[in-house]
């Protein structure tokens, strides 16, 4: 018998709604996420000024509803961010956002957090800096390997 998953309200309004889809052109960083187990892959791109602050940030998700939900939460949480505050933005902090997550969900939220710390370390290797605190991405897929659209963009 099939499990039925439920959502918070919020979720499903940042599923139906995602905050942020898109791309940036020549982004200060971007990073690409992907999770072996499920397929879902994840890419955030930031835009950030001399001040280290994000500017703009966009998202583009190849996945289930948890992760879109969260890259967009994820990316409306850091927008207007310094680089530290975007690096100590957890899954925990994006899942209590959205409301709560189902248990079998929660790897969705830390496609996000990991997201975000590989477009943080991609800035940081082409600005030439350390940003104190952020390991280089476990996940980071090559920037050549085949990409989805967000569907309904
Ligand atoms: Fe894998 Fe949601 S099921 S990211």
């Amino acid at each position: 018998m099939s499990q039925v998953i439920e959502y918070s309200e919020k979720v499903m309004e940042h599923f139906t709604n995602p905050r942020n889809v898109g791309e940036i052109e020549n982004p200060s960083g971007v990073g690409t996420v992907g999770n072996a187990k499920c397929g879902d892959i994840m890419r955030i791109y930031l835009d950030i000024d001399e001040n280290n602050i994000i500017r703009d940030c966009k998202f583009k998700t190849f996945g289930c509803g948890a992760a879109v939900a969260t890259s967009s939460m994820a990316t409306e949480m850091i927008k207007g961010k310094d680089i530290e505050a975007a690096l100590k933005l957890t899954n925990k902090a994006v899942q209590e956002a959205l409301g709560g997550l189902p248990p079998v969900k929660i790897h969705c939220s830390l496609l996000a957090e990991e997201a975000v710390h590989a477009a943080l370390w991609d800035y940081a290797q082409k600005k030439n800096i350390t940003i104190e605190g952020l390991k280089p991405p476990v996940n980071d897929i090559d920037e050549t390997e085949a990409f989805y659209e967000t569907p309904g963009e």
